[in-house]
């Protein structure tokens, strides 16, 4: 299948950080494949801005070495496409505290086209980028800026964030990236929301049972060690990603898929959200396991606190959903990689078939990543004599399949730079979405702090700590399998 492909208006992306690890694996490989796809006009630029004195040539080596560890199956550009790629770039060498490199900068910029700033950095250093940018008079009417998260680490430095970027930017220049609102099939959830009257009368507390919203990993945190020691996966994944999840599974339908209007919606989710009481929340550290070490070890810390997962139930205190609870979880080190919504109907009201029926609940399980797809299970006859017996099944489909096996499903940040460039806000966070994710993430944070107890041991390649299923157990049902 080939895609419709609307080319961008001509742009200056810089972008700070840009030798970095999110950099090389995800922003330039994301850039190339909409270069190779025609979506880049042959005059974009993109100017990586670090404190390494490179030089343009090295700059683009380097990125040459990531693209080749990026790209492996059949459908990744051409060498000479990323030959051609390789050309748009340049590098300037700067240091964001101080004054070098900033009129070099200046100087690389063109006046008469979109000008994005992609932060690619830690937010320790948006607030020097931001005042040098407006110092050196680099602001223009067609500006934006890209900010990476972590935003913020709590509800107060979140506030603050806001605040500074605020006094240089208005709200309309400020793209919050959270690259899970890029990923193709978590905006094929609002299309399967919204684009059929099929699952809409059903969605809400009546006829839905309960929702898994499950992000289970294979890795562990490899070389982010400095990273994780200060977050552990409620604040790197839960009031993030999980977040954007439940959302976009239970808003109100917006009155069209406009950036204020879906951000409105998801922040009448986010603050009508039920706090999450201590006992309803799991925490757990893998162990080692298979040659691997401990996440305790990566950390080099033996008694690190932090959680490599967490599980917890919440529900929404609002007409549509209020009855309805909302299990996450999310770890490191799993048995598989899979992420995915799973929406649990209640039974039938009467069973014709008599009380022996062998019921199994009707579930949607919207399949986000690997093999993007749908999973509707409905009962029907086991077919053959012997009466009327019931029988579950999956009317399973592929996305992949379904689309033609030609199919490339983007990266999800090839989609976001190109609606940066677009200005387009839709699939990006708004500041009071932001501070209102904190809000909740913050009680449970502080909840974990003021325990003793450490998070629980788990094997690696398992489902997570036992105690995650009591979660569900003691409400008479259970996680689906992580497989
Ligand atoms: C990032 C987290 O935001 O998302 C990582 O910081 C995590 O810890 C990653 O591994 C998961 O993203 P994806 O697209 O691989 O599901």
């Amino acid at each position: 299948m080939v895609a419709r492909v609307i080319p961008v208006e001509p742009f200056d992306l810089v972008v700070f950080g840009a030798t970095g690890d999110l950099a090389l694996r995800k922003i330039m490989p994301a850039l190339c494949c909409r270069f190779a796809d025609g979506q880049m006009p042959p005059d974009a630029r993109v100017i990586g801005a670090a404190r390494g004195t490179l030089g343009a040539d090295a700059f683009r080596e380097e990125v040459a070495r990531a693209l080749d560890e990026a790209f492996s199956g059949a459908d990744a550009p051409s060498p000479g496409c990323r030959r051609a790629f390789l050309q748009l770039l340049d590098y300037v060498t700067l240091d964001a505290r101080g004054d070098e490199g900033w009129p070099a900068l200046r100087d690389a910029l063109r006046g008469d086209v979109v000008r994005a700033f992609y932060f690619s950095v830690a937010p320790g250093l948006f607030g020097a980028l931001a005042e040098r940018l407006e110092r050196w008079q680099l602001i223009t009417p067609e500006t934006r800026i890209v900010a990476e998260k972590p935003f913020g680490h709590d509800l107060a430095s979140a506030r603050e964030l806001n605040a500074m970027l605020a006094r240089h930017f208005d709200e309309t220049q400020i793209y919050r990236i959270d690259h899970y609102l890029g990923k193709e099939t978590v905006q094929n959830l609002m299309a399967v929301r919204f684009a059929n009257i099929l699952f809409e009368p059903l969605w809400n507390a009546r006829f839905v049972d309960h929702v898994q919203i499950t992000v289970a990993e294979t890795m562990g945190i490899g070389g982010r060690a400095e990273y994780y020691r200060q977050t552990g996966a409620m604040r790197d994944m839960v009031q993030n990603h999980l977040m954007q999840l439940l959302c976009l599974i239970a808003m109100e339908p917006p009155h069209r898929f406009e950036p204020d209007a879906m951000r409105d919606e998801k922040l009448k989710v986010i603050r009508a959200l039920d706090p999450v009481a201590p006992g309803d929340v799991v925490r757990g550290q893998y162990d080692a396991g298979d040659g691997a070490p401990s996440f305790a070890e990566e950390l080099g810390d033996p008694g690190t606190m932090t959680e490599s997962y967490v599980a917890l139930r919440t529900g929404i205190s609002n007409w549509r959903w209020k009855g309805t609870p909302f299990y996450l979880r999310t770890g490191k080190r799993l048995r598989r990689r899979v992420s995915e919504i799973a929406v649990t109907f209640r039974d039938p009201p009467h069973s014709i078939f008599g009380e022996d029926a062998r019921w199994r609940e009707n579930v949607l399980v919207i399949r986000l990543q690997p093999d993007e797809g749908m999973d509707l299970r409905v009962m029907i006859k086991e077919p053959g004599p012997g009466g009327m017996r019931l029988k579950d099944v999956a009317l399973d489909m592929s996305f992949a399949e379904a689309l033609g096996g030609d199919l490339r499903i983007p990266d999800a940040y090839e989609r976001l730079i190109m609606d940066v460039i677009r200005g387009n806000q839709t699939l990006f966070m708004r500041s009071d979405e932001v501070e209102a994710a904190w809000a909740w993430t913050d009680p449970v944070i502080e909840g974990f702090e003021a325990t003793d107890t450490p998070p629980a041991p788990y094997a690696p390649g398992s489902d997570g700590p036992a105690g995650a299923g009591d979660l569900l157990r003691r409400d008479g049902r259970q996680w689906r399998e992580i497989g």
